[in-house]
């Protein structure tokens, strides 16, 4: 009997009942406590960010960034139309006008040439998606925003610990979000970050983050009421959220080695597919890292790509597609300027995603490696 293979399975350390634990015991449950600081400080000293700020997911960090950024009906964003519907619905929320640009021919990424073409007096913002946490051409990106109003935002969802040359992602743009949703290398289930890198922003985002109040600003004794004072929602995890994305946090070095290492497996493997004109592996450029979150190959056409995921689903192996493109989505086709993104479609028709989890056995690795090669070889 084949045994199935998952396209993810979320890790437990087995450490987070003990810091569950330690929150009860510490008797403060909802958000900002002990377990909140002790995440913002880990991201902050380990990887250098500005001011951090847990959320309940990536998708409300996101909508926080475009409160932070006071995006009005009208104001352009460019952004990737390959991405997850979240980085767009951010700013859709706040009437902004979405300018997709295309995807690099050579991996997902957005292309910088395609951003510059978009750029108008309205732009106010533009978001990356670092695509399977490996770097977009920052240099470029950043050398495009440079000297303008534009605000560059990071969607650093996939990217944990995952660098541009030497600077991690998530300290290059003005502000930067993660996601330690479930199918992420760290997770707390659902949760996210804000990274906030300026610090003219820093203050108001604490306001966003607490439903549009001083309320911190209140705890911490400076002053003697709190008050709205802005837009804002409740952004905030609870303690118990933030005390199992510690456990996680703590076990990051060894979760991102196993990964990193099936990662690699996977690409050395596939070689030969590659060099036989068969599928592509991820293009990783000399500039950019992988933190072995997702892997992935872009099959030849749309069929192939089904095909083998139906053939894969037969030998009890669960691989995925990703993205729709979001130009020619339900929602936005109508009224998208973007009609046609020959390569961010591209990537939506021929992308399969492969399983890649921390607890999976080497033995089932190889099983997964066969059954694409078999499929190739037939
Ligand atoms: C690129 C990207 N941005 C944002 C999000 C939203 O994150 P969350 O699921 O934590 O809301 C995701 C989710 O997978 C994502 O892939």
């Amino acid at each position: 009997m084949l045994k199935d293979i998952p396209f993810n399975k979320p890790h437990l350390t087995g450490k987070e009942i003990d810091y569950v634990n330690d929150a009860f015991e510490r008797g403060k449950f909802s958000g900002n406590g002990y377990y909140t600081k002790k995440c913002h400080e880990f991201f902050e000293k380990k990887y250098g960010f500005g001011k951090c700020f847990l959320t309940t997911s990536g998708t409300d960090a996101l909508e926080m960034a475009a409160i932070l950024l006071d995006i009005q009906a009208g104001d352009e964003v460019i952004l990737p139309s390959f991405t997850f519907v979240s980085t767009a619905n951010a700013f859709a929320l706040r009437g902004a006008k979405l300018l997709f640009a295309d995807s690099s021919i050579h991996n997902p990424n957005i292309d910088p040439e395609e951003i510059r073409k978009l750029i108008t007096p309205n732009t106010k913002a533009i978001v990356v998606v670092h695509y399977a946490g490996i770097a977009c051409d920052m240099e470029a990106i950043v050398d495009i925003v440079k000297d303008t109003n534009i605000s560059l935002i990071e969607d650093a969802a996939h990217c944990i610990d995952a660098y541009f040359n030497e600077q991690p992602l998530g300290s290059i743009g003005d502000l930067a979000i993660f996601s330690f949703h479930e199918t992420k290398a760290i997770s707390s289930g659902e949760g996210g970050m804000l990274v906030v890198n300026q610090e003219h922003l820093e203050e108001r985002a604490e306001i966003v983050w607490e439903k549009g109040t001083n309320r911190a600003a209140f705890f911490r004794g400076e002053v003697n009421k709190y008050q709205w004072l802005d837009l804002g929602s409740s952004f905030l995890p609870s303690e118990i959220t933030a005390a199992f994305l510690f456990a996680q946090l703590k076990h990051l070095d060894d979760i991102l080695d196993k990964r990193i290492r099936l990662w690699n497996e996977y690409f050395i493997n596939f070689e030969a597919l590659e060099n036989s004109g068969n599928a592509q592996r991820p293009y990783l450029p000399s500039y950019a890292t992988t933190n072995g979150f997702l892997f992935y190959l872009i099959c030849s056409t749309t069929e192939e790509r089904n095909h083998l995921i139906d053939y894969m689903k037969t030998k009890k192996i669960h691989a995925v597609f990703h993205y729709f493109a979001l130009h020619i989505s339900p929602y936005y086709k109508d009224k998208s300027v973007q009609k046609k993104l020959s390569n961010s479609e591209n990537y939506s028709d021929k992308v399969i995603r492969l399983p890649l989890f921390y607890d999976l056995e080497d033995k089932d690795q190889r099983r997964i490696i066969d059954t694409v090669q078999n499929f190739y070889s037939k």
